[in-house]
Formats: C-alpha cells, sequence, structure tokens
C-alpha cells in the first residue's frame, strides 16, 4: 500500500508497555491496524520508570532542554511492531508507582508532567524528526490534550489534529494560576477557549483546539452532548458538533490475541467443546460448583463501573443456580464488597484482587456471561471480549456497550440476531432483572447456544475503525 501520511499519535499509556485501562490497549492496537491503509503512526508516550531499562539503548532522536525542570531526550525503538517514541524526563516520570500518581494519590504536578508530553509532542509535529514529519498529531485523552492547543496556538506547520476522547470523567484539572507556567497564552484565558469553571482543563484545551474530536463510539458521542454524561463539558461538544467536528469512532479489539482458538483449551463456534473444559479448569481453580452460568467480571473496581449495585442484585442469581467470579482492584470499599460476596457464598462466588491478565483469558474462555453493568462506558473492550468467547455480556444500555451487544428481546431473539442481555436504568432492580433473563435463556440450551454462535461471529477487529481513522486522517491532510 502507498504512503497516504504519517500520523504522531500521542498516549500516557500504550500495550504493551503501560496499561492502566482500555486507552492503552488502543494507543497499542492502531498503529498495526492502520498500517495496512498506507498510515505510518509512531506513538509518543512518557518513559516511566518500569520503561527506563528497556529503553536505555534506543537511538535518541529528540532532546528538549527546560522541559519544566530538566532535560526530556526522546528515543525511538520498535515493542511488537509498533514505532514508540519513548520521553524519557527522569524529574517528571522515573517515579515509583502507577503513571498518574503513588501511593498518597495522583501526582501533584500532572499537570506539568503530561504538559510535558504535549509540549514534545507539538513540536515534534511541527519540526519533524530527522527522518519522519507527521501530516497529523492524534492526541489521546486529557494527558495529550495541550498538545493540539500548543500548535494552535504556536502555529500548527501544517499537520492536521485530532483528540480523542475515551472518558470525560478525567478532564487534566489545573489552577488558572498556572496558565503561564503550561506556557499557554493569558489571551486564551476566556470561556470559549481554556478557562473551565474558574480554572484550566487540560480537555477542554483539546477539545476546543483540535480540528476534530472523535470518542469511542457513536453512542457515547451523542450522550456526551448531555449534562448527565457530558460531566460539564456537554457545551464544548455540542458547539464542536454543530460544527460537524465530533464523531464516534469504535474501537476494536485484537482478534488474534482475544480468541477462543489461542488458549490452551481451544474452541469455536462450531465445536465448544473446549469451552466446556476451559470452564471447568476455571471451577477447579477457584473451587468453584456452579450449577447454572458462571458470570465473570474483570474490570476496575470503581464508580463508573457500576460494581456498587452488584451485592444487592447477586442473591437471586446465586439462588437461582448462577456464580460470581471477580478480577479487579480499585476503591477499597468496592473490593471489600466483592470479598463480603465470598463470605456470604462461598463455593458460589470468588475473587481475585489485583491484575492479571492471563486469568483474565481463561476467565473469557471458561465463563458463561461476562457483566458489565457501568453507569457509563465510553467503548468498554470486556463485553467484546466476551462476544468473542460466546461469553454472553450482561450489560447497561450506554455507551459502546449499547453500540456491541444486541438484546435477547423477544423481537431480536425471533430475527436470530440476539448476543446478550442490555438493561437499563443502571440499579439493582436493573441488573436483577437481566440476571433473572440470563438465568432463564441459560435454562434453554437451544437458545443459549444460539446466542453463543451469534456472539462468536460478530466482527470486532479493528478493520472498520482503522478505515474510519484513515478518512479521517485523509480529511486533515495539508
Ligand atoms: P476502562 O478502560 O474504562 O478500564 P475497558 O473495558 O475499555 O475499560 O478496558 C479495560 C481493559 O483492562 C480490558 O482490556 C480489561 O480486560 C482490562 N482489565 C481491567 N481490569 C483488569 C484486571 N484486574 N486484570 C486484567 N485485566 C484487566
Ligand atoms: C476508557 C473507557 C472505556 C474505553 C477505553 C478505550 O478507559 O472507560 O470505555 O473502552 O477508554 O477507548
Amino acid at each position: 500500500m502507498e504512503l497516504q501520511g504519517r500520523v504522531l499519535s500521542v498516549a500516557s499509556e500504550c500495550v504493551p508497555l503501560v496499561k492502566t485501562g482500555g486507552l492503552a490497549d488502543v494507543a497499542g492496537a492502531l498503529p498495526a491496524a492502520l498500517a495496512p491503509l498506507g498510515w505510518d503512526m509512531r506513538v509518543l508516550m512518557p518513559a516511566y520508570r518500569s520503561l527506563r531499562p528497556r529503553i536505555a539503548d534506543w537511538p535518541e532522536v529528540w532532546r528538549e532542554e527546560g522541559l519544566w525542570g530538566g532535560t526530556g531526550i526522546v528515543r525511538q525503538g520498535v515493542v511488537d511492531g509498533v514505532t514508540v517514541l519513548a520521553l524519557d524526563a527522569p524529574h517528571l516520570f522515573d517515579r515509583e508507582g502507577g503513571p498518574y500518581g503513588g501511593p498518597h494519590g495522583d501526582w501533584w504536578d500532572n499537570p506539568q508532567r503530561f504538559a510535558a508530553l504535549s509540549w514534545v509532542a507539538a513540536r515534534i509535529a511541527r519540526e519533524g524528526l530527522a527522518d519522519w514529519k507527521p501530516d497529523v498529531l492524534h492526541a489521546h485523552d486529557w494527558q495529550a490534550g495541550l498538545a493540539p492547543a500548543y500548535l494552535a496556538f504556536g502555529g500548527a506547520g501544517g499537520v492536521g489534529t485530532v483528540i480523542t476522547i475515551h472518558n470525560i470523567a478525567f478532564q487534566g484539572w489545573a489552577h488558572s494560576t498556572l496558565l503561564g507556567e503550561l506556557r499557554l497564552p493569558r489571551s486564551e484565558f476566556h470561556p470559549g477557549a481554556l478557562e473551565y469553571y474558574g480554572g484550566l482543563s487540560m480537555l477542554k484545551a483539546g477539545l476546543v483546539t483540535a480540528d476534530r474530536v472523535t470518542t469511542v463510539s457513536p453512542h457515547y458521542a451523542e450522550e456526551l452532548m448531555r449534562p448527565e454524561f457530558g460531566m460539564g463539558l456537554q457545551g464544548v461538544i455540542a458547539a464542536r458538533a454543530a460544527e460537524g467536528a465530533v464523531s464516534g469512532i469504535l474501537n476494536g479489539v485484537d482478534t488474534a490475541v482475544w480468541s477462543p482458538e489461542a488458549g490452551p483449551h481451544p474452541f469455536s463456534a462450531r465445536s465448544m467443546k473446549g469451552k466446556a473444559e476451559a470452564r471447568a479448569a476455571l471451577c477447579d481453580e477457584f473451587g468453584l460448583g456452579v450449577p447454572g452460568p458462571l458470570a465473570i467480571l474483570v474490570s476496575r473496581l470503581t464508580d463508573q463501573k457500576g460494581i456498587d449495585i452488584l451485592p444487592a442484585a447477586v442473591p437471586d442469581f446465586i439462588a437461582g443456580g448462577g456464580g460470581l467470579l471477580v478480577l479487579g482492584s480499585g476503591d477499597p470499599a468496592l473490593e471489600a464488597a466483592m470479598q463480603a460476596l465470598v463470605t456470604r457464598f462461598p463455593g458460589r462466588v470468588a475473587v481475585r484482587i489485583g491484575y492479571d491478565e492471563a486469568l483474565s483469558r481463561r476467565m473469557f474462555a471458561g465463563g458463561d456471561a461476562v457483566l458489565v453493568p457501568s453507569r457509563f462506558e465510553p467503548c468498554g473492550l470486556t463485553q467484546m471480549y466476551g462476544l468473542r468467547f460466546g461469553t454472553l455480556p450482561v450489560v447497561s444500555a450506554v455507551g459502546g456497550l449499547s453500540d456491541t451487544v444486541i438484546d435477547a428481546s423477544p423481537a431480536a431473539l425471533a430475527a436470530g440476531v440476539a448476543t446478550g442481555v442490555v438493561f437499563h436504568p443502571v440499579d439493582a432492580l436493573g441488573l436483577g432483572q437481566a440476571l433473572r433473563r440470563l438465568l432463564a435463556l441459560h435454562a434453554d440450551r437451544a437458545v443459549w447456544t444460539a446466542l453463543q454462535k451469534n456472539a462468536m461471529r460478530q466482527p470486532l477487529g479493528w478493520e472498520t475503525s482503522a478505515a474510519a481513522y484513515a478518512a479521517l486522517y485523509a480529511g486533515l491532510r495539508g
């Protein structure tokens, strides 16, 4: 394929190097998805402590002096086929803890840390590396939000800009006194530009300055214009949408990695024997004996994910023969609530607190259903993994969940297209009713098998989304 153009993708996390959520999966998958379409994408990300040994011998391709109290060196290397530009600025990123905080909460200087990432991104975009000049800068979430702003205010050098919202709950708020320190023009501090409820939002800065705004599902793009989902930024998004600048592009999943044929008990829509083996192995591993459907949940345990409604909804499901296996970590109160279910329903509920990708794979292979009762969900990946593995999704009707799962309503069952259970509103009654429906569907072998086949047949790869991004970039190329 002839080269169509070059894209600098700017993200705070990227698989397989650093991941706290789906953003990393998307940032890591896009380059390979775009390559066949002629788009050459490199990913700029911070060199956190865990990355530094890995990049030590990568060649230096950019140097930035005076980067908020130190020097930043960008080193380039290839990881699993992805060309990564790692910003090594130890004074900002070489710390014990996660990408955004340590044991005592968020890093106090997150505005400066991610301003630095965005600053270097904008400079590389404008001036180009020795052998590589991007046509488009693609910023992800608030951490890269200032990159389009720096280009807009300092001269874009012919580079088109896109910002993708993966989660509007994180807005990159900074005190207005930081305006100068963040190298932003005072003249832009007004409600039509940088000002946000008296302070600054690094996400808003990106939303008002980027040429195009995208989010990770069509339904979330619509929801974002409502106060209950826009979280203060609904007006900004609606205004950009009125200019035709907003679109929703559904995420894909890496179908080679998330494949029922790849595990130790391979199976497919045609032969499900391996799934029964995977289920038995999983139940053994956790000491579970579940006569009905085994529901799994793999998630950050946070308010967004609706975890707090499980304790009230699950008992009837257990009484009806169901079981529950949870993998996740997050809010200590939610972790404790999950542990309490184990005490209450031994042998029926098991919980693993932590992050474990290999276990998550065994769960998707061996589970019967995957629960995603989110209050909001820009796209969501685990319902898609569930579809791939015939592990039927039980999801709330929000964002990307309602764009990817077809509820087993009488009409959808009659048409032979249902793939899961979709419920609303997001409360214990709603989830409880959905689980009751799940029990009934599971009890009818013919119906359940048909649902699994529909789910496993659904195309979920990156092809369609990559084509949509390629078209977006082509429209911005100078
Ligand atoms: P979000 O990005 O909001 O957390 P997504 O569904 O988009 O939600 O992405 C979450 C990703 O993180 C998925 O790939 C999911 O499998 C993974 N994940 C979440 N929690 C865990 C965990 N405890 N162990 C392993 N993988 C996890
Ligand atoms: C965010 C969202 C999630 C989405 C992911 C990747 O973390 O919460 O819904 O799938 O980004 O776009």
